[in-house]
């Protein structure tokens, strides 16, 4: 991916996606004081946009942002799907705090609007999870917020990568199992599938939301529960959920191998992939 196939609108024109366009005094660059989502492009048309839209509302609020202009960014979505469609990539798009003090405290927000879309390549087959020494905090002032504070996540990827996992679990403070730094986790245990709880210190995935809204409604039972660590090793299958990876399957967890059968998972596939083909703003 070069700089070049990647398109990049701040609030309002389309810019050089490698020139500058944001303030340095920006408070996402400051102290990353901002929100954002990463919505999956197929065909040059966004998924799930208006659920992405949601939790963006959902997010600025929590982290005291005045409301985003949600139009705004539809023009800002508009200019960078125009032209050659891109097959599969990534629409990311933040509102930030605009520019602000070098510290924590606020002015008065002027909000920074920026959208780009970008190719990407499709996610694996298949994957692998560590788990990291690191806590999700679910008692934190921004639990469950998509913030633009995504330096733990860097971390814990980059330590995911070096070990050759697709993805890096945290727990929570309870030493329950919680999330992964861009996905969130699932598993299969005598036929029901289970998900750590909203209250356990995760961010509410919209692939999450509609694995177990679509699993329920195909007959399978799904349950939001407080699940030990363990679970990753001690259940049948487990797969990880996120918008550009919809549901994946996990082969191992560290040196524990996952049975190479996954019936339920393979289903939730199936199930996904045709209510995903069918209405691509559920
Ligand atoms: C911390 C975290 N958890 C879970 C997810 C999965 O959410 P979604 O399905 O909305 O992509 C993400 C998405 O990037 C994330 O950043």
């Amino acid at each position: 991916m070069t700089g070049t196939s990647i398109r990049v609108w701040v609030d309002g024109a389309l810019v050089d996606p490698l020139g500058p366009a944001v303030s340095a005094l920006d408070h996402a660059v400051t102290v990353g004081d901002g929100v954002f989502e990463t919505a999956k492009i197929v065909d040059g048309a966004p998924f799930a946009l208006t659920r992405h839209h949601r939790r963006l509302e959902q997010s600025a609020a929590g982290l005291g942002l005045p409301a985003p202009d949600l139009a705004f960014v539809d023009k800002g979505v508009a200019a960078v799907l125009e032209g050659d469609p891109i097959a599969f990539g990534r629409l990311r798009y933040s509102v930030t705090g605009g520019v602000g003090p070098l510290g924590s405290d606020r002015h008065e927000a002027s909000l920074t609007t920026i959208v780009v879309a970008a190719p990407q390549a499709r996610p694996p087959a298949s994957g692998r999870l560590t788990v990291v020494p690191w806590t999700r905090n679910e008692r934190s002032a921004v639990v469950g917020l998509k913030t633009t504070s995504y330096a733990e996540n860097v971390v814990a990827l980059a330590r995911a990568k070096q070990v050759g996992a697709i993805e890096a679990v945290f727990a929570n403070t309870r030493g329950e199992l919680c999330e992964c730094t861009g996905s969130n986790v699932f598993v299969v245990a005598g036929g029901v599938v289970l998900t750590p709880p909203a209250d356990s210190g995760l961010l509410p995935g919209i692939t999450r939301g509609l694995v177990i809204e679509w699993g329920r409604a195909a007959g399978i039972e799904v349950r939001e529960q407080p699940l030990p660590l363990h679970a990753l090793t001690t259940s049948d299958e487990v797969f990880i959920t996120s918008s550009t990876k919809d549901v994946l399957p996990i082969d191992a967890v560290d040196d524990h191998d996952l049975p190479a059968e996954r019936p339920v998972t393979t289903r939730l596939q199936e199930i996904f992939r045709s209510n995903a083909e069918r209405d691509s703003d559920p």
